[in-house]
């Protein structure tokens, strides 16, 4: 079983390593064995994260915004100087933007897609030298994009643009997956339902929100940390070899057996 998970030897990126998912992301990949590189904006929060999670294994952290294309081409440069390959790259950095439907400022609109799908795409690409260098038929390398239950079902608030982004990221994931299957390189989405986290924050700290999310939830509780970190291990390991194009669903039976949050 140690042996099927681990990613002993392996060299992964995790975009948005900083906290939340990400962060739980980066505790779990360490945990199985690999080499973990985190990137934020905040330096401050990606350096206290670099020593929380130093604890676990060797891990290094990179300052960039990947709200742009060249923003993320200093980042996969920055990789190069560290690693000539890059066996996993978790595209986890992600914004929400909420707003009445006559009342969406361009400018949330564009923040959103601008690191939720643009940057997807062209992360994914400049990295495609460093995952080629890594990849091969018996070990594929891996990418996971962390999309969302809001791109599978109709969420409740007003949050036009973060669905519409969460949706194309599952999309984007499965042309990603049929293109670089020849490549040996495996691409994969997860849709997680609610998570603590920043961004999840106004719905679990406030009261008459966090109890109409529950209520959503057939688990009736929100997913622990090692339950998305974990799903990420199973996809980068020898256990996920054979899956790519899929997005699995981590949200405590919402999307399935409920009707979305
Ligand atoms: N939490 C949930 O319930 C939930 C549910 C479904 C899906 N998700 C998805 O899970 C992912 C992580 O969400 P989270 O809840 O952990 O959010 P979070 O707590 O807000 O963390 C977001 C992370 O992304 C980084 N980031 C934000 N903008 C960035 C930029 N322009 N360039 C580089 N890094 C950037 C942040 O650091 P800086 O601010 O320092 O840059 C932080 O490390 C997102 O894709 C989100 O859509 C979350």
């Amino acid at each position: 079983m140690n042996d099927l998970f681990s990613l002993a030897g392996r060299t992964a990126l995790v975009t948005g390593g900083s906290r939340g998912i990400g962060l739980a992301i980066a505790t779990e990949l360490l945990r199985a064995g690999a080499r973990v590189i985190i990137c934020a904006r905040r330096a401050d929060e990606l350096r206290a994260a670099v020593v929380t999670l130093a604890e676990h294994g060797p891990c290094d952290g990179i300052v960039a915004d990947l709200s742009s294309i060249a923003g993320a081409q200093a980042l996969i440069a920055a990789v190069a100087e560290r690693t000539d390959r890059l066996d996993v790259l978790v595209n986890n950095a992600g914004a929400t933007w909420g707003a009445p439907i006559d009342d969406l400022p361009e400018s949330g609109w564009d923040k959103v897609m601008d690191l939720n799908v643009k940057a997807v795409h062209y992360l994914t690409a400049a990295a495609l030298p460093l995952l080629r260098a890594a990849a091969s038929a018996e070990s594929p390398a891996r990418v996971v994009n962390i999309g969302s239950i809001d791109g599978l079902a109709v969420p409740q608030a007003e949050t036009y643009v973060y669905s519409a982004s969460k949706a194309a990221v599952h999309q984007l994931t499965r042309q990603q997956a049929a293109r670089l299957a020849r490549e040996h390189i495996l691409v994969n989405a997860i849709a997680p339902g609610i998570f603590e986290s920043k961004m999840s924050a106004p719905i679990l700290q406030t009261d008459e929100f966090a109890a109409i999310a529950m209520a959503m939830i057939p688990q009736r509780r929100v997913g622990r940390p090692e339950e998305i970190g974990g799903t990420v291990v199973y996809l980068a390991s020898r256990a996920g070899g054979y899956t790519t194009g899929a997005v699995l669903v981590v949200d405590g039976g919402t999307a399935g057996a409920g009707s979305g949050l």
